[in-house]
C-alpha cells in the first residue's frame, strides 16, 4: 500500500487514458496526472490531445494520436507506454462514439459497425493488448472500461445499438477481471448516468435534456470531473479488492 491518499499507489505509476480529448476523459488525465501517475494521452487528433497534456502538472506525460479502430496500433501503443511511462499499470479506456438515432428503423448497418467497432471491438483488443503487457511486467495492473446505463436499461429506439455494445463492455469486463485476476490485474466498469459533454448534448433536443435531468434525483447532469474521482478510486490502492465490479455513476437516475 502507498500513501493513504485520494490516489493512493498512483504515485510514479504509468496510465494510459483513451477518448482523453473528450469531456470526460480530459478530466480523468487531469486528475490521474495530480495523483502523480505520468499519464499517456490517446485520441483522435493530436493537437487536441498536445492541448490536454500542455496543461497537466509535473513532466513525463505524453500526447499520441490514434485511431482506436486501427486494431494493428494497440500493442504498439501498449509498448510505447511501457518504454516511454516506464511501466503500464493503468488503463482506462473511454473512447467511444454515440450515434443518436430516434427509432430502430433510422439505425443503418454503418451505424451499428461504427459504434460497435470503437465501442466494444477496439475495447477488447486494447484492454487485452495492456493486459498483457501488465502480465509480462509481473506487478499486476488496473483496467478500467465504460459503458452507459444503457447496458441496463437497453436504450430507447434507435439508442439499442450503443446500448447493446455498451452491454458488451459489462459482460466483458466480467470476463477479463476472471481471465487476469490470477495476475493481480483487476478489471472494472464505470457507467456515468448524464454528463455535460459533447456526447450527451450533441443532437439532443431541449425537452429530451430536461426529461432526463428530471428522472435524475439528484436533479442535475454531472459535471464530467465528477466522473473522473471514481476512475481514480479504481486505480488506487483503495479499491485493491474490487474487480469485475460495474460502477454506477449516475446521481441516482437507475439504483444498482
Ligand atoms: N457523456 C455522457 O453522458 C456519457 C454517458 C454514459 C457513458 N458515457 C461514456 O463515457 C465515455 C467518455 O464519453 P464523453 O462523454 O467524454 O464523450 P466525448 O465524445 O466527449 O469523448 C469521447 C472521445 O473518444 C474519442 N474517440 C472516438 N473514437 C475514437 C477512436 N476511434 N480512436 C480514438 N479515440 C476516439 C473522441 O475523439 C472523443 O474525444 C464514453 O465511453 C461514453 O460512452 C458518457
Amino acid at each position: 500500500m502507498g500513501e493513504w491518499g485520494v490516489g493512493a499507489g498512483l504515485d510514479g505509476k504509468g496510465v494510459v487514458v483513451t477518448g482523453a480529448a473528450g469531456g470526460i476523459g480530459r478530466e480523468v488525465v487531469a486528475a490521474f496526472a495530480r495523483a502523480g501517475a505520468r499519464v499517456m494521452a490517446v485520441d483522435l487528433d493530436q493537437a487536441s490531445v498536445d492541448a490536454v497534456v500542455a496543461g497537466l502538472p509535473a513532466a513525463g506525460h505524453i500526447a499520441v494520436a490514434a485511431d482506436l479502430s486501427d486494431l494493428e496500433q494497440h500493442a504498439a501503443l501498449c509498448e510505447q507506454a511501457h518504454a516511454q511511462l516506464g511501466s503500464l499499470d493503468v488503463l482506462a479506456n473511454l473512447a467511444a462514439v454515440l450515434r443518436r438515432r430516434t427509432t430502430l428503423d433510422d439505425v443503418s448497418e454503418a451505424d451499428w459497425d461504427l459504434q460497435h467497432d470503437i465501442n466494444l471491438k477496439a475495447a477488447f483488443f486494447l484492454c487485452r493488448a495492456a493486459g498483457n503487457v501488465m502480465r509480462r511486467q509481473g506487478n499486476g495492473g488496473r483496467i478500467i472500461t465504460f459503458t452507459s446505463q444503457g447496458w441496463w436499461t437497453g436504450g430507447y429506439g434507435g439508442s439499442v445499438a450503443y446500448a447493446a455494445a455498451k452491454g458488451g463492455i459489462v459482460s466483458m469486463t466480467r470476463g477479463l477481471a476472471r481471465t487476469f485476476g490470477p495476475d493481480g490485474i483487476t478489471v472494472n466498469a464505470i457507467s456515468p448516468g448524464l454528463v455535460e459533454t459533447p456526447m450527451l448534448t450533441d443532437g439532443l433536443d431541449e425537452a429530451t435534456y430536461e426529461g432526463l435531468k428530471a428522472a435524475t434525483p439528484l436533479g442535475r447532469v454531472a459535471h464530467p470531473r465528477e466522473l473522473a474521482g471514481p476512475v481514480v478510486f479504481l486505480a488506487s490502492d483503495h479499491a485493491s479488492f474490487i474487480s469485475g465490479a460495474t460502477i454506477n455513476v449516475s446521481g441516482g437516475f437507475l439504483m444498482y
